[in-house]
């Protein structure tokens, strides 16, 4: 079980880093938390989780190792600021910044060298769920943003319906099951990289300390990337204890 929180462009400094504190002072094993902050932030948050339980990541990474690429941020930076693990492809990247899958491939190839994990973000929108789209948009974005050859254990994927992102309307559960079922079922087909243990499939999407723990309990959903909720120490700690609860009962 893994729980992720993703910051997007929030909160300021102070907030952050009180945040991250509160984080870190509760164990949570044997879930695993990751916190995707600020890239301006990563230095001081990795301070302020030192050695303790939660790994921290970028939100993005540049597809080169260096160069003329103002305002962006490579794999390497991520990593000499304390990140360990970089999130890719998420919907609002693809839509603000036109990202295309083969993109987040590129991306995801520069920080594996540089020795990050990787979270690949798949989601369809409204219109391609409703035009029964969805499964095929998914599962194509699977097979270009994910690099074939790469190792499965550096890998995790987050099922983010981009209409369930920040909005307060979850998939139904139906939905959310169906899909995961449908990557796990593609990645082995399509991955040839060496497979030490299965990829983490999280869903995203509205998730809160409400609704967590039907979602964790369903099969093939290893874990939540959680935005809103995870801006509320409370709210995200919630949220684990539903991960940790999960795990008890499997
Ligand atoms: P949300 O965001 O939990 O606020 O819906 C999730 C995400 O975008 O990763």
């Amino acid at each position: 079980m893994i729980i992720a929180a993703n910051w997007k462009m929030n909160p300021p400094l102070d907030v952050a880093g009180s945040l991250a504190t509160a984080f870190n002072s509760v164990s949570l094993q044997p879930v695993k938390r990751i916190l995707f902050a600020p890239h301006p932030y990563l230095t001081t948050i990795s301070a302020r989780l030192g050695r303790g339980e939660v790994q921290l990541g970028g939100q993005d990474c540049h597809q080169d190792a260096a160069g003329a690429h103002t305002g962006d941020v490579s794999a390497g930076m991520l990593r000499d600021c304390g990140a360990s693990i970089v999130l890719l492809g998420h919907s609002e990247r693809r839509a603000n910044h036109g990202e295309t899958s083969a993109l987040v491939a590129a991306k995801a190839r520069q920080a594996l060298a540089h020795g990050l994990d990787v979270m690949i973000c798949l989601g369809e929108t409204e219109d391609e769920r409703q035009a029964g789209q969805a499964e095929q948009i998914v599962i194509d974005q699977l097979r270009v943003s994910v690099p074939g050859d790469m190792s499965q254990d550096r890998l995790m994927i987050a099922y983010e319906p981009v209409w369930a992102i920040g909005t307060g309307e979850v998939a139904s559960l139906d939905d959310i099951a169906t899909m995961h079922n449908a990557i796990a079922s593609e990645l082995p087909k399509t991955h040839s990289g060496k497979v030490a243990q299965p990829v983490p499939i999280l869903y995203g999407g509205s998730v809160n300390a409400q609704n967590a723990a039907d979602i964790l309990a369903l099969d093939n959903v290893d874990g939540g990337l959680v935005g809103g909720a995870s801006l509320d120490a409370e709210a995200f700690a919630s949220i684990c204890y539903s991960a940790r609860a999960q795990l008890s009962k499997s």
